[in-house]
């Protein structure tokens, strides 16, 4: 094993910070633009969400807007049907953001993702959207997960 590899999952498994680039797909993000997706802890893809526990989610990118509002909404899509996902903080402005969101800008939307015991262990697609003022997407994106 790589002993590069090794720390990171040394450091993934005493809880230490260990942000792990996804692969996303963009769902229509006219707002803004996604630079990058890191989910925390999320060492194989698709990310392995253990029911119970917190992950970090930390979307970058960059507005082509200026707005003074940010709200996030997310789904979990199952067999095609969006179901939605709660999340403790809808506020994005309250998610690593500093409102107003000014156009050219680069930001870092941070938000907790919880996953509940009572959640089925099965394979699913996050779609995961902040909308400006006017309802568009700041971002959309799209990752999938395997809750265990
Ligand atoms: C979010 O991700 C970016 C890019 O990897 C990083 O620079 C930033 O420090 C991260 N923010 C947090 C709070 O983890």
């Amino acid at each position: 094993m790589d002993s590069r590899f090794g720390i990171l999952v040394l450091f993934c498994l005493m809880g230490l910070t260990c942000a792990d680039q996804v692969k996303f797909v963009d769902c229509g993000s006219v707002s803004g633009k996604v630079i990058q997706v890191d989910i925390n802890p999320c060492p194989t893809q698709p990310c392995h969400l253990q029911r119970g526990d917190s992950y970090t989610v930390n979307v970058t990118f960059s507005s082509v807007v200026d707005t003074p509002k940010s709200t996030a909404v997310v789904h979990g899509i199952v067999a095609a049907i969006p179901i939605p996902f709660p999340i403790p903080v809808e506020d994005g402005c309250k998610s690593g953001i500093q409102c107003p969101i000014q156009k050219q800008q680069m930001y870092h939307y941070v938000a907790t993702l919880p996953v509940k015991s009572e959640y089925p262990a099965i394979k699913l697609v996050v779609e995961w959207e902040l909308r400006d003022e006017e309802t568009k997407d700041l971002f959309c994106i799209k990752f999938p997960v395997q809750i265990v």
